[in-house]
């Protein structure tokens, strides 16, 4: 027995935000944004939407490329960092959402590897005999935890939700995962206050501690390998060569992380699928765009393999190997 990819959506809210635009905002240029992160513009959900907004269109989606009825879905599980609120969970506000009733539901976080920790959380909720078929949701505001005046991260985040259909089969379609962290490197990505450690005040909103801080250079070079390692492990795992693998379906943080994951694998860099320039970088969000968005182009046939690769704040990172079976 095995669990197929049986449908994939996505949703992009309308709003865009060029390069341009932030050379008014800060001390910045588009030769800079576009050269050093490869990023043209990213969308911005509007005031008032948030990301169960996001999310339920592209389950929605998902649910009608599999050519099911949201009815038909036994469980919800999304991965997200900027959830409408601390409770109750977006995946809980989803269901409501698409009008269901009785199935479990919930949120998990693994930032931008969020959703690779998903396929294989989802798998084994299907491998346990319990559900036939779920949704593994990624959505993501993450215009909510930008600092707009801090020029060496605003420039990278936007928002928008990819969602997948995974199905039980008699073939299997998530072959496996590698998946990993280490939370020693807490600081270098995360969004200080706000939880229970530090929570808000007038001196957190103050001093700008609810938005998201990073170490760009520091993280930059570990992505670099943790993203390379991860594509190795997968290939070992399943003893596969990086020849058999059609497309591989990168985290989109910066376009110089993926060529440098290219060149540390020594594949060429036209098997990744690169959207970067048009969404920048959406956290969980973004594999599951990009696999929808490779899907639709026709880039992914039946039998292909594919490799999910993504690395995020926790630090989290790792791969998925598909079988597209669809
Ligand atoms: N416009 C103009 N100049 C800028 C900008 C900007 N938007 N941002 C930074 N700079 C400046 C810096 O101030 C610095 O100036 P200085 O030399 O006078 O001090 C200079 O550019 C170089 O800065 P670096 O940080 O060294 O630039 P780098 O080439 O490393 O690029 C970047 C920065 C794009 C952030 C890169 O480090 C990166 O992509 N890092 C990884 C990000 C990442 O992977 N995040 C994890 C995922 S996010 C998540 O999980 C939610």
């Amino acid at each position: 027995m095995g669990v197929v990819i049986k449908g994939t959506g996505s949703y992009l809210p309308e709003i865009i935000l060029t390069n341009r635009d932030f050379e008014m905002m800060v001390d910045t240029s588009d030769e800079w944004i576009t050269t050093r992160t490869g990023i043209k513009e990213r969308r911005i959900a509007p005031r008032g939407m948030a990301s169960s907004d996001l999310g339920v269109e592209a389950a929605k989606r998902a649910c009608e490329d599999a050519g099911i009825s949201p009815e038909d879905i036994e469980f919800i599980i999304c991965a997200t960092i900027s959830p409408d609120k601390f409770f109750p969970s977006t995946a809980c506000l989803i269901q409501s959402k698409l009008g269901l009733r009785d199935i479990p539901s919930f949120d998990f976080s693994a930032a931008c590897s969020g959703f690779l920790y998903g396929l294989e959380i989802g798998k084994n909720f299907i491998l346990n005999g319990e559900y036939r078929r779920g949704l593994v949701i990624a959505s993501e505001c993450m215009s909510r935890l930008t600092d707009y005046t801090d020029r060496s991260t605003c420039v990278l985040l936007g928002d928008g939700a990819g969602a997948v259909v995974i199905e039980k089969s008699d073939e299997e379609g998530i072959v496996g995962s590698y998946l990993s962290s280490d939370g020693s490197y807490e600081k270098l990505l995360h969004a200080p206050a706000g939880g229970s450690r530090l929570p808000a005040s007038f001196d957190t909103v103050e001093r700008r501690l609810h938005f998201m801080k990073m170490e760009g250079s520091a993280l930059f070079k570990i992505a670099i390998q943790a993203m390379s390692n991860s594509v190795k492990k997968i290939l070992e795992k399943y003893n596969l060569k990086k020849e058999d693998i059609s497309l591989i379906v990168p985290h989109q943080a910066n376009l110089r992380i993926i060529a440098g994951v290219a060149r540390n694998l020594d594949i060429p860099i036209e098997k990744f699928y690169i959207n970067i320039e048009k969404y920048g970088n959406m956290s969980a969000a973004c594999v599951p765009v990009a696999l929808d968005e490779a899907v639709k182009k026709g880039l992914v046939k039946k039998g292909d393999f594919l490799i999910t690769v993504a690395f995020g704040g926790g630090l989290t990172w790792g791969a998925n190997l598909i079988r597209w079976i669809k």
